[in-house]
């Protein structure tokens, strides 16, 4: 296991280039197993996560290989339709796999996916939304077997906009016979993306980026080359970054569109924000202002994935904030985290923290409980005074390429170092 040292205190200055995006990235290469062929995926960041979705398909029969940042699926022979209990438990998106097996060979065997340290994650709106297409669904003992003779186009209407859910229908639909129509469908990028793709592959899908959207079956895919958006939790990282340091940056290839929720929320409480199509300008140099309510929301609202990030950055305000985790059940593990660096975070219930601003924090050794809140440690490091070691980091290497090298562009004295650094 990994830990990273940084040494804080100064303000940051310099450039860096966003990754490609790594919720984009994990539900494409699980649909690649929907085409009999070979997928070219361009700017795919080379994370723990990707790698271990690559070893899911090599499970499968399949094959993949780099070429820097592009990744070369062939997905040409599926040997097996059984996802191990252990890569499930290892990371929760090799569920994705359930509809894109389904989709390819009208079977899988896949286990429940764990909870983690954000909350338990069920998949309850996957399977009853799977049960209506005319798939047998059987859970024995934490594994589910599903199998189809054919799977059938309907009309599901999903109780919360499911980002993962919403994919696992599409995946399923695909190939199906008919026309399936999803209501109060997920609208992240992710989502658009994963059709996008898809339809590059020869799929047909109207709705993409909506809450409706309707897929009409096709009988096959065929080969497609997909370039990859950047990761828009990793500009708006950057960005809280620099909101808590102070000082500027340029983040090249920041996807803008995708993130005015953070650029909003940045701005109000004292950012200064030029944004382009190619760049983001961000700097800050007076005190942060606080922030009332922020509510995470599913998209296009302010994202939960940027919720640990924007503790840290509240955690320095003038004044009093409060944030409401509308998501997830249990995201708030980084205020314990932050209040041994001298943040003062009261969290009242297990979805309401209130936060109030002091003037700086200091270095500490603290533990990273998910990547986004090892992000939100590294950065609160970057801002505080002295050396703050960030422990467990191996999480954060599972959505950042190099967040070292990326900071270290911003200007941060971040590297990593080994976990029994005293
Ligand atoms: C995706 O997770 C992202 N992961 C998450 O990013 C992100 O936080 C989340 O969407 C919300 O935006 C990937 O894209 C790989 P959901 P997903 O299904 O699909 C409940 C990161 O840091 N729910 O939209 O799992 C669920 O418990 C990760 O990159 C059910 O109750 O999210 C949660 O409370 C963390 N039953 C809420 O819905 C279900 O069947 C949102 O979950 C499915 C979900």
């Amino acid at each position: 296991m990994s830990s990273i040292k940084v040494i804080g205190g100064d303000r940051l200055k310099g450039e860096t280039k966003i990754q490609g995006s790594k919720n984009a990235a994990l539900p494409i290469i699980a649909a690649t197993v929907l085409n009999k062929g070979v997928t070219i995926l361009k700017n795919c960041p080379r994370i723990l996560d990707v790698f271990h979705m690559i070893n899911v398909l090599k499970e499968l029969g399949c094959s993949a290989t780099w070429e820097g940042n592009t990744l070369i699926v062939d997905t040409t022979a599926v040997t097996s339709a059984k996802v191990s209990e252990s890569s499930v438990q290892k990371m929760r998106s090799s569920i994705l796999f359930l509809g894109a097996l389904l989709g390819r060979c009208h079977e899988v065997t896949i286990a429940y996916p764990g909870g983690c340290s954000i909350g338990n994650r069920p998949i309850d709106y996957h399977l009853d939304s799977i049960r209506k297409m005319n798939v047998c669904l059987e859970e024995d003992k934490g594994i589910i077997n599903c199998f189809t003779d054919k799977i059938t186009g309907t009309d599901i209407f999903l109780k919360f906009p499911s980002v993962g859910a919403t994919q696992n229908i599409i995946l399923t639909a695909v190939l199906a016979e008919g026309i399936t129509r999803i209501y109060n469908a997920a609208r992240e990028p992710e989502v658009y993306e994963l059709c996008t793709y898809l339809e590059e592959a020869g799929a047909r899908i109207n709705g993409k980026g909506t809450s409706f959207i309707e897929i009409e079956g096709v009988n096959k895919l065929h080969d497609a080359e997909h370039t990859l958006s950047p990761d828009r939790i990793a500009a708006g990282t950057y960005m809280a970054a620099v909101a808590a340091a102070g000082g500027e940056a340029v983040l090249l290839d920041a996807p803008v569109p995708q993130i005015e929720s953070v650029i909003r929320v940045l701005i109000k409480i004292g950012c200064s924000i030029k944004a382009t199509d190619k760049y983001i300008k961000i700097s800050r140099s007076r005190r942060l202002l606080p922030y009332d309510v922020l509510r995470t929301q599913p998209y296009p609202g302010f994202p939960t994935d940027m919720q640990s990030q924007l503790m840290t950055v509240l955690s320095l305000s003038d004044g009093r904030s409060t944030i409401v985790e509308e998501i997830f059940d249990s995201r708030f593990q980084n205020a314990d985290e932050l209040k041994k660096m001298g943040a003062k975070i009261t969290v009242e219930t297990k979805n309401i923290a209130v936060i109030s601003g002091v003037m700086h924090l200091n270095g500490a050794v603290v533990k990273a409980h998910d990547l986004r809140a090892g992000a939100a440690l590294v950065i609160a490091g970057i801002a505080a005074h002295g050396e703050t070691i960030v422990r467990e980091a191996t999480s954060i290497e599972r959505g950042y390429e190099d967040i070292c090298r990326d900071m270290s562009n911003l200007g941060a004295n971040v590297q990593y170092c080994s976990d029994n650094i005293q």
